[in-house]
């Protein structure tokens, strides 16, 4: 059972005082785990990681969703050393970022042009700018079902998180809902006088598109001279190695790609229609647009990383990609199960598409609880992230977890001692006003 988190407490309270939000992506903040929990990680190998006390996990987040393979996998950690050797940033572009674009081109519908990034907040905001320039409208519809877009504030501005975001930019932005093609035809009857530039949206996130909707969703954009933007920073080589719009056979104008195209490693991509694609180049005559500019963007030892996991992901006919589902899958039965022997689906279940599955909890005591019993098990969660990294062992611990973590869930709602049993906070939402 573990327990310890001396040295884990101690940074804890150092990352605070000196990082706001003590960590550099708010959903690996405090607010977002138990306190019985480990803050700082040493290391990680395949899909299990080592916390500062000693202590090992199995990791459910893989990075938030960016590792596929498995941390520390050799075949991509030779491709970047051998890289290291040869330098890494020069005057002029490596000739490997043509070689990237070429794979990518060839691998993603949507991609006639590629321009690289290192994140990707900064390929969808790209790709709205673009979607702008090229329709010469302001307005963008998002998807609002769907967690997460941007840094920028074209996003955080229609978020609760507002704060120092410039009203002109929160007007700019308006929703709509997935799986629910009326509400997207609503919302454009209601802004088209005002000029939509794009839609943009996951294919898929939580739930999968039902039938057609994607495709009504691509029509009624090409029909109002909108721009369809997919964002597939996480859906992108996780739901298939072409892209969930490959999967559900549906072609945006632009998409983005981030997460799982490097297993972990920074970088990203802005893929699309040659048409609006070279706005950002040098070889027109329109109006020019200031696309993508990263002084590390071409970084050799990501961009290699990214041609050695696409490769790997197009390997045995698919095989990392029929792994990672069949495990979100394994573990999905496996918790639905065990929460039904228990009596506890009116509390709880695992929701969500099986490549990227999602807990249901009624509230966040209840979540926190059972989070703070899984880690005492050696088992780090927050939602599920299936890797090619997690096997037999790691399922079968998990599965152990589950039982005895939901047995003291069962316990602590029939005796109502939710609260009693969870040492510290429950967890928040990021996306909230105050604190
Ligand atoms: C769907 C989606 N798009 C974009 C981003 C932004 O990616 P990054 O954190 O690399 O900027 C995220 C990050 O979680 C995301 O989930």
């Amino acid at each position: 059972m573990i327990t310890n988190f001396t040295k884990s407490n101690e940074l804890r309270k150092k990352a605070s005082r000196l990082i706001p939000g003590g960590a550099h992506t708010y959903s690996k903040g405090d607010d977002q785990f138990p306190e019985l929990s480990p803050h700082s990680i040493i290391s990680g190998k395949g899909s299990r990681i080592i916390d500062v006390d000693g202590n090992e996990f199995v990791d459910w987040g893989m990075g938030l969703t960016s590792v596929l393979l498995g941390h520390a996998y050799e075949p991509i950690i030779d491709v970047i050393k051998k890289e290291l050797d040869n330098g890494v940033n020069f005057i002029r572009p490596s000739f490997i970022e043509a070689e990237l674009a070429e794979i990518m081109c060839n691998q993603i519908p949507s991609a006639q042009m590629v321009k690289f990034a290192k994140n990707g907040s900064n390929a969808t905001t790209s790709a709205v700018k673009l979607a702008r320039a090229f329709t010469g409208k302001e307005i963008v519809l998002r998807c609002f079902d769907q967690p997460f877009f941007s840094i920028d504030d074209w996003f955080i501005g229609n978020t609760e998180i507002s704060s120092g975001v410039t009203q002109g930019s929160k007007d700019k932005t308006k929703n709509f809902k997935y799986n629910d093609i009326k509400s997207l035809e609503d919302t454009i009857s209601l802004y088209k006088d005002n000029g939509i530039a794009c839609v943009i949206m996951e294919p898929a996130s939580t739930e999968e598109p039902i039938d057609g909707y994607l495709q009504a969703v691509r029509d009624i954009c090409t029909k109002e001279d909108i721009v369809l933007i997919f964002d597939e920073v996480v859906s992108g080589f996780r739901f298939h190695p072409k892209g969930a719009q490959y999967l559900y056979g549906v072609t945006p104008d632009l998409s983005t790609f981030g997460k799982t195209m490097a297993n972990g490693y920074s970088i990203s991509a802005l893929v699309g229609k040659k048409e609006i694609m070279e706005l950002g180049g040098i070889e027109h005559d329109k109006e020019r647009v200031f696309l993508l500019s990263t002084t590390y963007g071409g970084e050799t030892h990501h961009l290699r990383a990214a041609q050695k996991t696409i490769e790997i992901l197009n390997n045995n006919d698919y095989e990392v990609t029929k792994h990672v589902w069949s495990v979100g899958k394994q573990i999905k039965d496996a918790y639905n199960y065990t929460v039904k022997e228990l009596g506890l689906e009116k509390h709880t279940s695992m929701q969500g598409i099986d490549c990227r599955p999602y807990f249901y909890f009624k509230d966040n005591y209840m979540r926190t609880l059972f989070a703070q019993e899984m880690i005492k098990h050696g088992v780090l969660i927050q939602g599920i992230v299936p890797s090619y990294s997690h096997n037999k062992s790691e399922i079968n611990q998990t599965m152990d977890a589950f039982e005895k973590s939901l047995k003291v869930l069962a316990y602590a709602i029939e005796s109502k001692k939710i609260k009693e049993l969870l040492i510290g906070q429950a967890v928040k939402p990021v996306f909230r006003k105050y604190n």
